[in-house]
C-alpha cells in the first residue's frame, strides 16, 4: 500500500479574460485563455482518519483558512464523496503561488488534492471524473488539473486546449490581496447601465502567436476586462505597470483579478533585465516560462 503521495500543480495567469454579464447564480459569462505557469504548490496527502491540512511556503500565508472551508479540504471531502471512501487524510501544502493574487493558487491547492488522494486511495477515477469533480469547486479548478493553456468559457470551466510556444514572464506580486468576488463586483459598479456585451472570443491572430511563441504578436493582443476593476480597488498598480513598461516588457497586464501583475518579455534575457529592473525599484519579481504541465504526481511512497 502507498503511504504517501506528493503532487505539484500549477498556478494561472490570464492571457485574455473578457467578462460578459452576471447569470442568475452571480457567476459572469467568461472568455478566457489561462496560460498555467512554472510556480507551483506542492501537495503532499497521507493516510489518517479524519481531514486535516497544514501549510507552508514561501508566500504571505495570513489569509488561508485551515478548516472545511479550505478549497484543498474541500476537493478531499467531493472526492471521498464520490468513490464511497470512508477515511480521511492529512494534507500538508508548500505554497510557492502569490497568496489572493489572481494565480489559482487555491485552485492548484484542489486540483493536487484530487490528484495525489485519487492516487493514494486507489480510487482509480479518470481525468474526465475528475474535472467533473473539479468544476463545482471553483471557476479556475478544471484547468489546474488540465495546464497548458486553454481557452475557458462559461464559468471558465468548459475548457479547451490551445497549443502553444514557450513564454517568458515576470509576475510582481503585491502585499496588498484582492478578493475576487470584489474585483468582480466593482467591475459591474464600474459599468453601470452600460449594456454588457457577450465576450468575445480570441481572434485567429492570437492562436497564432500562441502557437507559434511569438511573444511581439502576443503582445498586443493580452487582455483582461477585469483590470480596471482591479486598478480602481488597488491604485498603486498603475504606477508599476508602467515601471515595467519602461523597463522593455512587451506588454504588462493585471493577472485574473490581480493584484498580482504579469510582464511579458521578448527572451529569457529580456525577462531577467525587467526582473532586476523591477526588483531594483522595490518590487518583488519572480521570473517564469510557460506553459507547464497541470496536476501531476511528484513521488509516491
Ligand atoms: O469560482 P471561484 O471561487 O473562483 O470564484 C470566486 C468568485 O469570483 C465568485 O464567487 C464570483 O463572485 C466571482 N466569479 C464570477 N464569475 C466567474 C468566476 C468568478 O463572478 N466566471
Amino acid at each position: 500500500m502507498v503511504d504517501s503521495v506528493t503532487v505539484k500543480a500549477p498556478g494561472k495567469i490570464n492571457l485574455i479574460l473578457r467578462v460578459g454579464a452576471p447569470g442568475p447564480d452571480g457567476y459572469h459569462d467568461l472568455v478566457t485563455c489561462f496560460h498555467a505557469v512554472d510556480i507551483s504548490e506542492t501537495i503532499t496527502v497521507a493516510h489518517a482518519d479524519e481531514f486535516s491540512l497544514s501549510v507552508a511556503g514561501s508566500v504571505s500565508l495570513d489569509e488561508i483558512p485551515l478548516g472545511g472551508d479550505n478549497l484543498a479540504i474541500r476537493a478531499a471531502k467531493a472526492l471521498a464523496a464520490l468513490s464511497g471512501y470512508q477515511g480521511g487524510a492529512k494534507i500538508t501544502i508548500d505554497k510557492q503561488v502569490p497568496v489572493g493574487g489572481g494565480m489559482g493558487g487555491g485552485s492548484a491547492d484542489a486540483a493536487g488534492a484530487l490528484v495525489a488522494l485519487n492516487e493514494l486511495w486507489e480510487t482509480g477515477h479518470d481525468i474526465a471524473e475528475l474535472l467533473a469533480v473539479a468544476a463545482p469547486l471553483g471557476a479556475d479548478v478544471p484547468f489546474a488539473l488540465l495546464g497548458g493553456s486553454a481557452v475557458g468559457r462559461g464559468r471558465g470551466d468548459q475548457l479547451t486546449s490551445v497549443p502553444s510556444g514557450v513564454f517568458n514572464w515576470v509576475l510582481v506580486p503585491s502585499a496588498v490581496h484582492l478578493s475576487t468576488p470584489q474585483v468582480y463586483a466593482t467591475l459591474d459598479v464600474l459599468r453601470g447601465d452600460e449594456a454588457v456585451v457577450a465576450p468575445r472570443e480570441p481572434s485567429e491572430e492570437f492562436f497564432a502567436a500562441m502557437a507559434s511563441g511569438d511573444a511581439t504578436a502576443l503582445a498586443p493582443l493580452l487582455v483582461n476586462d477585469l483590470a480596471p476593476a482591479s486598478l480602481e480597488l488597488h491604485p498603486d498598480l498603475a504606477r508599476t505597470l508602467s515601471q515595467g513598461k519602461g523597463l522593455g516588457a512587451l506588454a504588462g497586464m493585471v493577472s485574473g483579478s490581480g493584484p498580482t501583475l504579469v510582464f511579458l518579455a521578448a527572451d529569457a534575457q529580456g525577462a531577467e533585465h525587467l526582473a532586476l529592473g523591477l526588483e531594483a525599484g522595490g518590487h518583488r519579481a519572480l521570473r517564469v516560462t510557460s506553459p507547464v504541465q497541470g496536476a501531476h504526481l511528484v513521488e509516491s511512497r
